[in-house]
């Protein structure tokens, strides 16, 4: 039996929410607190016994691949005055081996993940994407993986979201379930407010066989002008089944506005020599706010 020990992290997208900040730079270098988001999914799959990590960049990411590089100027720079603390930082993020290939143009996350195929081969592999940071006992990816070894198929990682919000998802139409392992009936890709089988919510962690790639290949354009990773799971759970399941822990939407701010106030009252000066800033301002909107 193939263990998975290889992952793919689709970093080629436009950002296109976050502009003007990702003109130039990804929005994958964008900092929860210190840290860019990209390296709490490089973390996670390490955590979860990742040993091969392969990122799909495009044009403009070039900050991704300096960001995981040595760089002996700068470390030279904190031994000369002492900052080790800092130090140690900047050289967590250079332990890591990553490999690099390039989406020529974003033609959606199945077409990014498909220019990976060679690097993966014939083995099962897991697909993380950078929008989502989840924080878990056992990594989020981990419990992925551990379904992957009992069921021996391709395991997608979902969680509830309010039906109100399932039109911002993939979308699985489960037939039944084992605890958190749901068997699919079918996946849909973002349904029509209204529409969506159920709200199980496709969440940016994936474990595959590698047969997911002949299903990649025969996509056409799908929903918003992309090729649809959601289309070709669809396709592969006809031939065999692919199981979703309902991960433990919390799940912060990074991908988007709200999202990121909520999660960058979150993170900074969780470190400790942020915590007390973050809430007595939060308290002001919200006595300022709350006196202002006395005054309408
Ligand atoms: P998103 O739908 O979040 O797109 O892609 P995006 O371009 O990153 O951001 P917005 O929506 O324009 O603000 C989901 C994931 O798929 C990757 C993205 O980098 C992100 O991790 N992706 C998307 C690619 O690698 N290539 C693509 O062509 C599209």
């Amino acid at each position: 039996m193939r263990k998975v020990k290889k992952a793919i992290i689709p970093a080629a997208g436009l950002g296109t929410r976050f502009l003007p900040a990702t003109k130039a730079m990804p929005k994958e270098m964008l900092p929860i607190v210190d840290k860019p988001t990209i390296q709490y999914i490089v973390e996670e799959a390490i955590e979860s016994g990742i040993e091969d990590i392969i990122i799909v960049t495009g044009k403009g990411k070039r900050a991704i691949e300096d960001h995981f590089d040595y760089a002996p100027e700068l470390e030279n720079n904190l031994i000369e005055k002492e900052k080790f603390e800092l130090l140690e930082k900047v050289r967590q993020s250079s332990n890591v081996d990553i490999h690099y290939i390039r989406q020529k143009e974003p033609k959606g996350l199945g077409h990014a993940v498909w220019c990976a195929r060679k690097f993966i081969g014939n083995e099962p592999f897991a697909v993380l994407l950078g929008d989502d940071i989840v924080q878990a006992e056992t990594p989020a990816l981990r419990q992925l993986m551990d379904q992957y070894d009992s069921t021996l198929s391709s395991v997608i990682g979902v969680q509830t979201v309010p039906a109100n919000q399932t039109h911002r998802y993939g979308i699985v139409d489960p037939v039944s379930n084992d605890e958190r392992l749901y068997q699919v009936n079918k996946f849909v890709e973002k349904p029509a407010p209204g529409t969506a089988p159920s709200n199980l919510a496709i969440m940016g962690r994936y474990v595959f066989t590698p047969e997911i790639f002949t299903f990649l290949e025969q996509q056409d354009i799908g929903a918003g002008g992309e090729i649809q990773l959601t289309d070709a799971i669809e396709e592969l759970n006809k031939h065999r089944f692919v199981y979703a399941y309902d991960f433990e822990g919390k799940r912060h939407d990074v991908g988007e506005k709200m999202g990121f701010i909520k999660t960058t106030i979150e993170f900074a009252l969780k470190n400790a020599e942020l915590r007390d000066e973050t809430l007595e800033f939060m308290q002001t301002i919200l006595k300022e706010n709350l006196s202002l909107n006395k005054g309408k």
